[in-house]
């Protein structure tokens, strides 16, 4: 067989495959989970808009007690307590500048983003990106979360954003973001 002929046609395959990454690396899913719901979330919006996706991970996991809000002494509560403590997570996302929109789910945590989330936003720079939040929680919705976040970003488009319960449905999720793209 014929190397040299096989070349082109394989470097077309290559090439396709290459414009097609580099129509979703302009957009990016970043999310905190401690649960696994927003994590749900974050994977069928990057699944259903092929972009990539960039997980918070705390460098410290949050155990059960952690996550006891009705224990005033747990380390969330203790973080709701005090916003400057700010925990930290693995890595960062590798090229922030090459990406035009950016999805940023989180549980919603007394009503607002939990710490975690604020420390990636005060971290980087939101300047000509298109910014849309979503969140899961029990019952309180998503709030004025998002625009906390704005303000505290300071730079960027920000969308108010959309909340979900729990475990959402596929659908369900696919649906209400297609009417918060078009909300600010
Ligand atoms: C510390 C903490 C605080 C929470 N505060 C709220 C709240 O204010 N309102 C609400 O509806 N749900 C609240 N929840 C429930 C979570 O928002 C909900 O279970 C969410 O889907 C968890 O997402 P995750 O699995 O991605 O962590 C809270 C949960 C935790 C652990």
């Amino acid at each position: 067989m014929n190397i040299s002929k096989l070349a082109p046609a394989l470097l077309a395959v290559g090439a396709a495959g290459s414009s097609f990454a580099g129509t979703s690396s302009d957009t990016l899913v970043v999310y905190f989970s401690a649960s696994g719901n927003t994590q749900k979330v974050a994977e069928v919006i990057a699944q259903d808009r092929r972009t990539d996706i960039f997980e918070l991970k705390p460098a410290v996991q949050y155990s059960q007690e952690d996550l006891d809000y009705r224990n005033p002494k747990s380390r969330s509560s203790k973080e709701h307590e005090d916003p400057s403590i700010i925990p930290e997570y693995v890595g960062d996302v590798s090229d922030w500048g090459s990406y035009k929109t950016v999805y940023i789910g989180y549980p919603i945590w007394w009503g607002l983003a939990p710490n975690i989330v604020y420390g990636f936003v005060s971290k980087h720079d939101f300047a000509g990106k298109t910014v849309i939040p979503f969140s899961t929680s029990h019952s309180s919705g998503h709030g004025e979360s998002g625009a906390d976040l704005a303000r505290k970003a300071g730079a960027g488009d920000w969308n108010s954003g959309v909340g979900f319960n729990s475990q959402p449905l596929a659908a369900e999720i696919l649906e209400k973001l297609g009417s918060a793209k078009t909300e600010k």
